[in-house]
């Protein structure tokens, strides 16, 4: 089946007892057994619940894994995925990565004797150059959060086949309507379902999905063990957010695309990172491995003040941090998603002051375009 009708019908069948076509919100924490040690399926909803299961399966089929694990936030399953370490381990991880992956392997994980290595992961060389014998984990984010740098997945994957390391894939950013790293090499894909899975910034999630059984059995036993799997009513909104996933992204990408090349022609745009447009340094590695470009892209304007001016102006737009729903939302990274890096660290991977990030949502892109232009007019 394509990809529309697998969101819309994996895991997600009639309610076998009522015949009810979306399948109602198991809003129970335990399960009676039908005899000592005998049970239909359920015992207690921390382990398992009917909701969950549903969703697990909807995710691992369109990210073409084995199976998948959902999480109650995006952090909770990168925190999972960095728990399949052990003491003495180390990682390398992109080093524009989201602020908060920076803050629990640089402020938590390390003291649980894990290294981590921060490289540019759209550089070969650079990731070549930061293995170690002891590195055990290769945990990309492309395009990256905020600065939209591209690494080439398939190059990545063919690395981490031949050194034995496991190759993580953040893909919040495009979906696996526009991008599936399982395919290109990656062994474990992590979500912020928070974002476009779900697509209506009403729930918080996190989803791990898996290519190999090994990893799936421990992430299983992580999640029942430390009791982060979502809870039923959060399930019931992803699954819900997922149906439209394919015409919110195609929408997205047409948004998105008018909106970058708005930005690149304004006169007060120092530059857009988007990486749709001929002048991103990976669009033709984004072309390659991407079904499309997305709707988040960042632009600079001439310093910290400017920003300000232009994030106090919009009225459409929505100053706030988040991303991937219907609505439009605009943010500055350096004082909000990536607030917890040092700042010489977000000097050098080029998170300036002036850096604005768009999450291009599915208004009118006119209306939009009409209410950046306002804006900058007063910047
Ligand atoms: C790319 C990326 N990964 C992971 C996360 C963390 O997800 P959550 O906020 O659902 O914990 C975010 C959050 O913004 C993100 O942007």
């Amino acid at each position: 089946m394509g990809f529309a009708t697998n969101a819309i019908h994996v895991g997600q069948e009639p309610d076998p007892t009522t015949g009810a076509i979306v399948a109602p919100i198991y809003q129970t924490s335990t399960y009676v057994q039908t005899e000592l040690g005998k049970d239909k399926g359920f015992d207690y909803a921390r382990t398992k619940h009917p909701n969950r299961q549903a969703l697990e399966r909807t995710v691992a089929k369109l990210e073409g894994g084995q199976s998948a694990y959902v999480f109650t936030s995006g952090m909770a399953a990168i925190d999972a995925v960095f728990r399949l370490l052990r003491p003495g381990d180390h990682a390398v991880i992109s080093e524009a990565v989201y602020g908060g992956v920076f803050r629990l392997s640089t402020q938590l994980l390390v003291h649980f004797g894990l290294e981590f290595t921060f490289v540019d992961t759209s550089s070969h060389d650079a990731v070549l150059g930061a293995l170690r014998p002891n590195t055990k984990m290769l945990y990309v984010e492309t395009p990256t959060n905020p600065t939209l740098r591209v690494a080439d997945l398939s190059a990545l994957g063919k690395l981490s086949a031949e050194r034995g390391i496991t190759m993580v894939v953040d893909n919040t950013f495009l979906s696996p309507y526009l991008q599936r790293p399982i395919e290109l090499g990656a062994h474990i894909v992590v979500h912020s379902m928070t974002k476009y899975l779900n697509g209506h910034s009403d729930a918080v999630g996190g989803a791990v999905i898996l290519a190999r059984q090994e990893d799936a059995e421990q992430i299983y036993f992580l999640q029942r063990s430390a009791g982060s799997g979502l809870a039923p009513m959060d399930c019931f909104l992803v699954a819900r957010g997922i149906k439209t996933l394919a015409v919110r992204m195609a929408q997205h990408n047409t948004n998105g695309m008018a909106i970058a090349r708005y930005l690149e022609a304004h006169p007060k745009v120092k530059r857009v990172l988007y990486p749709g447009l001929p002048s991103h340094p990976q669009h033709e590695i984004a072309k390659r491995q991407q079904r499309g470009f997305g709707a988040m892209l960042c632009f600079d304007l001439d310093g910290l003040e400017a920003a300000r001016r232009l994030l106090n102006s919009v009225n459409l737009c929505s100053l706030a941090e988040s991303l991937g729903g219907v609505e439009t939302l605009i943010s500055l990274p350096a004082l909000m998603t990536h607030a917890s890096m040092p700042p010489a660290v977000r000097q050098q991977i080029g998170i300036t002051e002036g850096l604005v990030r768009l999450s291009v949502g599915l208004e009118d892109a006119e209306d939009l375009i009409a209410d950046l232009d306002q804006a900058l007019d007063k910047v």
